[in-house]
């Protein structure tokens, strides 16, 4: 099993450039199934959970089935869901499982889709895939009658629940409209996709969207997707450079997505003034931002929100961070239940962190990491050990980094280019 060795304490200066985003990509790949010829894409991660998209939806264009084994290790499997009811008038799939990071149910999917006619039932069947047996539930799914329009509330702004269901309204007969929808920039990027090739879906990035229904009409392949810079990864860069940039460029910067995290960033005493504004066909954004390492830190408080608050997939970098700052900064994680999983291994690497419930970090800095052996829990987390293990004095052995690769195309080879110790071993 591969792992990374890293040396810490190694300042970072050049040049690193963000990749394509995944979660912009995962939907636009699953919504491939609704173009009667296969649209261009560009600009995709090259990256583990991209892979195992395409397969699925190659399995499930060519068979109309999805692939279980797949389906259970990625949350984003349950966008295929819709455009296989479309395509096929059923489809049966696992309880999609993803990063351990809280429960993560389907309920919000489940209901939008009874809300469009569709029969939904469930069985539960043992796990053999899991080295610790458990069941999980699988789904079957019908809709007999076709699809309908509906309007629907989701109860809770599901990311990947506005997506899927956008995508199945679409193939639907007569027209939806999605209220309390996800307001995130990805949802954005695929209304935007789907609309250049001719669908019709209004106020994606608002919380009231409208769809009109295609009745099964499938688009037709005019414009290509083109994946917009991951805001995950490079905010994880920004704050990676916050920490050890000698003078970084961090280019295809999408600032305008990641206000929140700069503004905590400048809060902490991160310099932020030296940066380029361009403007491009989506959003004013930085090409680029110049980090150089802050002298000291300030201790500060984050909550993850919906976007445009502070992303819960920017918290735990974000924690290693607060490591390094004088006092006490709180973190609260609003958004999934599991998600400070990661505190046990950075206490263990010098932090002082205390957790006064599940969803609440206290970390009292600064301390002094000390290199150790890790595991990733989950894609941020990893990245999160990756920050920890180059800010640590001596080195650090990240196991698990399957994880790591899912979400950031050769992570290694890229940090290193920028003065980073860490190989693949
Ligand atoms: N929720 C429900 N019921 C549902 C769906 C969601 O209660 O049916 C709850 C969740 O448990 C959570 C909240 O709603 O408390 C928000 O979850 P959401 O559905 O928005 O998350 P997601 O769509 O599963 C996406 C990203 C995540 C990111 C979250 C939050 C993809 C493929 N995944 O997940 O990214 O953390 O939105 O922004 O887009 C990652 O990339 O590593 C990752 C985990």
């Amino acid at each position: 099993m591969a792992k990374f060795l890293v040396i810490g304490g190694r300042e970072l200066e050049g040049e690193i450039e963000v990749r394509g985003s995944k979660n912009a990509s995962l939907p636009a790949l699953a919504a491939s199934l609704l173009f009667n010829e296969e649209p261009l894409f560009q600009n995709l991660p090259q990256i583990e959970d991209v892979f195992r998209m395409r397969e699925l939806v190659e399995v499930l264009k060519k068979s109309g089935k999805i692939n279980h084994e797949i389906a259970k290790r990625i949350r984003a499997s349950i966008l295929l869901t819709g455009p296989a009811l479309a395509r096929f008038g059923e489809v049966k799939f696992p309880h999609p499982g993803g990063c351990v990071i809280g429960a993560r149910p389907i309920d919000v999917f489940l209901d939008g889709w009874r809300a469009m006619g569709v029969a939904t039932d469930s069985i539960s069947v043992a796990n053999s895939g899991s080295s610790t047996v458990h069941s999980i539930p699988i789904y079957k799914l019908r809709a007999s009658h076709g699809l309908h329009g509906c309007e629907y509330t989701f109860r809770v702004p599901s990311v990947t629940g506005t997506e899927g269901l956008i995508l199945t309204a679409l193939m639907a007969n007569g027209d939806t409209v999605l209220k309390n929808a996800a307001l995130e920039p990805e949802v954005k990027t695929l209304a935007e996709f789907l609309n250049k090739n001719g669908a019709k879906i209004r106020g994606a990035g608002t919380p009231t969207i409208a769809i009109e229904g295609r009745n099964g009409k499938l688009l037709e392949s005019r414009a290509a997707f083109f994946a917009p810079p991951d805001r995950i990864e490079a905010g994880s860069l920004a704050v990676l450079g916050a920490l050890l940039a000698k003078d970084l460029c961090i280019k295809n910067f999408p600032a305008g997505e990641l206000i929140s995290l700069l503004l905590t960033l400048k809060n902490a005493g991160v310099e932020l003034d030296n940066y380029e504004i361009a403007t491009n066909q989506r959003e004013t954004i930085l090409s680029h931002i110049i980090l150089k390492r802050a002298k000291k830190f300030r201790a500060v408080d984050i909550k993850t929100k919906e976007y445009p608050g502070y992303p819960t997939d920017l918290q735990a970098p974000f924690a290693v961070l607060a490591t390094q700052a004088d006092g006490a900064s709180r973190i609260h994680e609003t958004i999934f239940e599991g998600r400070l999983n990661y505190i046990e291994d950075l206490n263990m690497m010098g932090a002082n962190i205390t957790l006064s419930d599940s969803r609440m970090a206290i970390i009292n800095g600064p301390s002094i990491l000390r290199g150790r052996k890790l595991e990733s829990p989950d894609i941020r987390a990893g990245l999160a050990f990756i920050v920890a293990a180059l800010t640590a004095e001596g080195q650090s052995e990240i196991g698990n980094i399957y994880q790591i690769d899912r979400g950031y195309e050769r992570i290694d080879e890229r940090l290193q280019k920028i003065g980073a110790d860490i190989k693949r071993i």
